[in-house]
């Protein structure tokens, strides 16, 4: 997991190291100063006892009391300064390599979205996707931060304050140890009860996005089920439980710092008590040395919370580590052949014992398909909701990949022709289509990015598009809004045949493409198709037998199997099915005469 998110340091990496190295640099000016401080008061205090080689270079250089107090004022000033210049430099530091990474990891994850075949699109929900992208990356930020930060800065200030407190007085040293475990103790047990409900609340984090996002996608269903108090409060709840939790677990860091800081007193007493003993009966402890032993005690427990701290940090980002790596690692499971065909015969299509499962140990939804497509041929293919229609088709561009057999096009497995190639051949009209914010031209240009305002209108002309775009004052300059509101469905399913057109494809598939359209608009679609387009092969899902009727020949899927497939007047002979569906629908025909 770290291996795979370590990937998106990149150009931020000598940030990422140079980091830790100037907070060393901060760490060593903190540990020097109460040091050159206990020398000052030794000065003052005229204790010559054992001189430091510190004591003994500035005693050579003046042997005036004002003038070393000059200088060990000079020194502690210029290590503040640096210090201090130090702890901004790691700062900047820090906050440009981690604002970097979680750019860079950000945009590695949306660029293998991009990349994710229909099969791994059906792996992640949408809110759960935008989740990752955002709250869990932004954990990671503050994690990753804190770490380089801290991680190494935190130990240094422990181990060097503890070396120097045992260098003065071994004994009270050990005091600090002593602390030092009880605090880390104490805060681990604070940490491992807050930690599982900060686990809960991003877990009902993402609960509160998926509502939202569900909702603001279905935002005009809502109020024309006039749902809006329903989902008010279902929103309620979902903030409701991130604010339980949140509580919960802050509750348990609250309680945090004050324990931290009476043990940081605690511990003060304790050496001004076994200090003052010390200096009172002069047992080799001066004043200097005192006052530098409590400023390593603070020292010592800080780095022991610090790294309390990152590691708390740490613990709450995993989670969050562990969803982005998961959309990193996904693998698209469509890969481009080796050597990719990037020629196409012609538009015939055969299904050659094709079955077919969404999921590994899935239900099966196709068996068994065997279907010979002439190029050129019009297809209808007709079925109950859940038949497999849409399943069957998406087999031709690979939006699915077969479970077995195989779907060739011109004569060739789909799996060997070069992706892009394919797709731009085999133009498929979705049964779920969008269009998106931006005008019409921009819109139909997905089809084709270089056609001309001719070819846009022609494309428009035949999917019956061109008369009502001519009657918008803006014309093709309209703008959609966003997922094409400001059309209407009949007037959407137009536009998105009319990109479909506009790719030039040898085999256009239209699923349930029509269902907005009037009757007779659908049958101008069909007609301008078959005139403009004889040699492109045409697969047409519909619901209406009206709509497949005069094609070539039509395939009546039942549950994942051909029923039949044949002409209209084989079929009105031969298949139940077909015959049940012609006549149920020329009844409400009748009816509504
Ligand atoms: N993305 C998917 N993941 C899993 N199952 C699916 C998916 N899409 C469709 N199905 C299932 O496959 C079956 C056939 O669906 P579909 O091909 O959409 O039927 P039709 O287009 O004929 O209405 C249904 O049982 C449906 O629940
Ligand atoms: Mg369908």
């Amino acid at each position: 997991m770290i291996k795979t998110l370590a990937k998106s340091i990149r150009q931020y990496k000598i940030k990422t190291i140079l980091t830790p190295i100037v907070m060393i640099g901060e760490a060593a000016m903190e540990i020097f100063i109460p040091w050159v401080m206990s020398l000052l008061i030794k000065v003052l205090e005229g204790s010559t006892s054992d001189p430091s080689w510190l004591q003994v270079l500035v005693g050579n250089i003046t042997s005036d009391m004002l003038g070393q107090v000059a200088i060990y004022g000079g020194i502690m000033f210029v290590m503040a300064v640096l210090s201090m210049a130090c702890g901004v430099l790691g700062g900047k530091l820090a906050s440009e390599a981690s604002a970097g990474f979680v750019a860079n990891l950000r945009n590695d994850m949306y660029t293998n979205i991009q990349r994710f075949s229909f099969s791994n699109i059906d792996k992640f929900s949408t809110s759960s996707l935008i989740t990752r992208l955002t709250t869990d990356a932004t954990n990671i930020q503050m994690c990753f931060q804190m770490m380089i930060r801290m991680l190494i800065r935190a130990p240094m200030l422990f181990i060097f304050a503890s070396v120097m407190s045992f260098r003065i007085a071994a004994d009270i040293a050990v005091i600090f140890l002593i602390a030092s475990v009880v605090m880390a103790l104490v805060i681990v047990f604070i940490i491992s009860h807050a930690h599982p409900n900060f686990k809960m609340m991003f877990e009902k984090y993402d609960e509160l996005n998926a509502v939202a996002q569900e909702n603001l996608v279905g935002i005009r269903v809502v109020k024309s089920y006039v749902r809006e108090d329903h989902e008010i409060e279902k929103y309620k709840n979902s903030t409701k439980s991130v604010y339980d939790y949140s509580i919960k677990a802050e509750k348990w860091l609250t309680a945090m710092m004050p324990v931290v800081q009476l043990i940081v007193y605690g511990v003060m007493i304790l050496v001004l008590a076994i200090g003052g003993n010390k200096i009172i009966y002069g047992t080799g402890l001066d004043v200097g040395d005192l006052t530098a032993l409590i400023s390593y005690s603070t020292q010592i427990l800080s780095g022991v919370m610090m790294v309390a701290m990152v590691l708390n940090f740490f613990a709450m980002a995993k989670n969050s580590a562990d969803r982005v790596s998961e959309v990193l690692e996904e693998k698209s499971d469509l890969h481009n052949p080796e050597n990719p065909v990037v020629t196409m015969a012609d538009g015939s299509i055969d299904f050659e014992n094709v079955s077919f499962v969404y999921k590994d140990g899935g239900e099966e939804i196709l068996a068994d398909i065997n279907l010979h497509i002439e190029s050129g041929e019009t297809i209808g293919v007709i079925g109950a909701t859940g038949a497999a229609k849409s399943s069957l088709v998406q087999l031709i561009p690979r939006l699915y990949d077969v479970s077995a057999g195989c779907v060739k096009v011109g004569g060739v497995d789909v799996r060997d022709y070069d992706l892009t190639f394919l797709r731009d051949n085999v133009s498929m009209v979705l049964q779920k289509n969008v269009l998106f914010s931006g005008s019409i031209a921009e819109n139909l240009r997905w089809g084709n990015k270089d056609a001309t305002d001719e070819q846009i209108e022609a494309a428009a002309e035949a999917a019956q598009a061109k008369e009502f775009v001519e009657k918008i004052p803006e014309k093709y300059e309209y703008d959609l809004g966003q997922g094409g509101v400001n059309v209407s469905g009949g007037q959407k399913q137009r536009l998105c045949i009319a990109r479909a057109l506009l790719k030039n494809p040898k085999v256009i598939i239209f699923d349930d493409s029509t269902s907005a359209v009037d009757t007779k608009t659908d049958a101008l679609i069909r007609q301008s198709l078959q005139k403009q387009s004889p040699e492109v092969t045409k697969i047409i899902i519909a619901q209406r037998i009206a709509s497949v009727q005069d094609a070539d020949r039509i395939v009546v899927l039942d549950n994942g199997k051909i029923a039949d497939f044949g002409t209209h007047t084989e079929l009105m002979q031969r298949c139940e099915i077909y015959r049940d569906v012609y006549y149920s629908q020329v009844k409400r025909g009748e009816e509504n005469a």
